[in-house]
């Protein structure tokens, strides 16, 4: 019999995707499962409940979708939406275990076997399964957008009867994913553009966006089989990189921060003597703002003012664009339900490093290391 498929709306303030779109139903349909999605799930995203119909997909109840065998979900569940689950039941989803270990626990006491989206390896197999990548991507774009309407000038240079305007000066600091996003982004808007990172690795993708890479003079020892990931700098190391960054920074019309080390509270890069030296009017827009921000000033889903420079630290940017994020999401996540299901069965193998890497419960315990270690502390 077909495996149900259940989509809930999302609960969170100021979510708007969702877990499905009318092109990822067909998928599952034709991949043999049945899909239900809560009335009016899609319709934050402008996805409308005729629109998933037409896709196959039935229009049910929240608790109906949340009672199917496979529940995907953009952001945690709410204590209520796991106490609507059943036993046995298979969770994808956004699930901030590291974040939010206690959660594990209700899982776990639910039975469900949940998988979560940040915890797929970075490994070129599970690439179309990277929800996180995904969602860094248009997050470096909505960054960039979110600047350039800040910045009281334009980021191009432009030639007029009334003069010539320079472009704007953009850094970005951590070259990852988001980095990348932001940089091509203001190089498209026209805006002058450098960046910096760690890894000596990001220095070639840097230059191939035709950014600058701003060059520290100061060791790093990164290594580069860390999975595409940098490792936290010693305190004294971390410290001599803030006081170079500070005239790169002074000179940035615009920084959108993005640097991040998993696991670790984000880096400090941005500091008070480097907001100092920018000009007023100049913006700085902080994705690492979850992770406690890359700059001193930033403050979690608010914007702060300091001397005339704008911190911006936006928390949800992927919902800015939610027809987009909903349908790379949920990409990623029938990526992940075609490796471990065939319609009809879900399979569960530890032996394979995906599902081992992602799975945070199984069978009423919590079976992931790093969550079970956060709990143990
Ligand atoms: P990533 O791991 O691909 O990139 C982070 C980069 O920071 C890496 O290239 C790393 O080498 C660099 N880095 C680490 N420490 C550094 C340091 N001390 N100096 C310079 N560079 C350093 O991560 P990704 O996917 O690009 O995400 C970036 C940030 O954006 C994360 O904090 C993530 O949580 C956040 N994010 C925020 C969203 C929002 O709505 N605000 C949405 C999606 C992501």
């Amino acid at each position: 019999m077909a495996l149900t498929i259940g989509v809930p709306k999302e609960v969170a303030a100021g979510e708007r995707r969702v877990a499905v779109v009318p092109e990822v139903v067909r998928k599952f349909s034709s991949a043999g499962f049945e899909v239900l999605v809560e009335a009016g799930a899609g319709e934050e995203a402008y996805f409308t409940d005729d629109a998933f119909r037409e896709a196959g997909a039935r229009i049910g109840k929240g608790g109906e979708a949340l009672g199917a065998d496979i529940v995907l979900k953009v952001t945690p569940p709410s204590e209520s939406e796991i106490g609507k689950m059943k036993s046995g039941s298979v969770l994808l989803g956004l699930l901030d275990p590291l974040g939010m270990p206690a959660l594990s626990l209700k899982l776990a006491s639910r039975s469900v076997t949940a998988l979560s989206m940040e915890l797929a390896p970075r490994i070129s197999r599970a690439q179309k399964m990277d929800a996180l990548s995904a969602m860094s991507s248009v997050a470096g774009y909505q960054a960039v957008l979110q600047a350039a309407t800040a910045l009281p000038r334009f980021f191009p240079l432009l030639t007029t009867a009334a003069g010539t305007v320079k472009p704007a000066n953009v850094l970005v600091l951590g070259a990852g994913v988001a980095g990348l996003q932001a940089i091509a982004t203001a190089r498209r808007l026209g805006a002058r553009v450098s960046a910096y990172d760690i890894r000596d690795a990001a220095q070639e993708e840097v230059r191939s966006l035709g950014a600058k890479f701003v060059e520290l003079a100061f060791e790093t020892q990164q290594d580069a089989d860390t999975g595409g990931y940098a490792t936290a700098l010693t305190e004294e190391k971390a410290a001599q990189q803030t006081a170079l960054l500070v005239p790169y920074i002074g000179a940035a019309d615009v920084v959108i921060s993005t640097a991040l080390v998993p696991g670790r509270s984000a880096p400090v890069l941005i500091t008070d003597e480097a907001l100092q030296a920018m000009k007023p009017g100049s913006v700085v827009v902080d994705l690492a703002a979850a992770g406690g921000g890359n700059c001193t000033a930033t403050k979690p889903g608010e914007t702060v003012t300091v001397h005339g420079v704008r911190i911006f630290g936006p928390l949800d940017l992927p919902s800015e664009a939610p027809i987009d994020a909903s349908a790379m999401y949920a990409r990623t996540l029938f990526a992940v339900l075609a490796e471990f299901s065939d319609g009809e069965t879900f399979r569960p193998d530890f032996d394979n490093e995906i599902f081992k890497g992602m799975c945070v419960t199984h069978e009423g315990q919590v079976v992931h290391e790093r969550v079970r270690t956060l709990l143990d502390t």
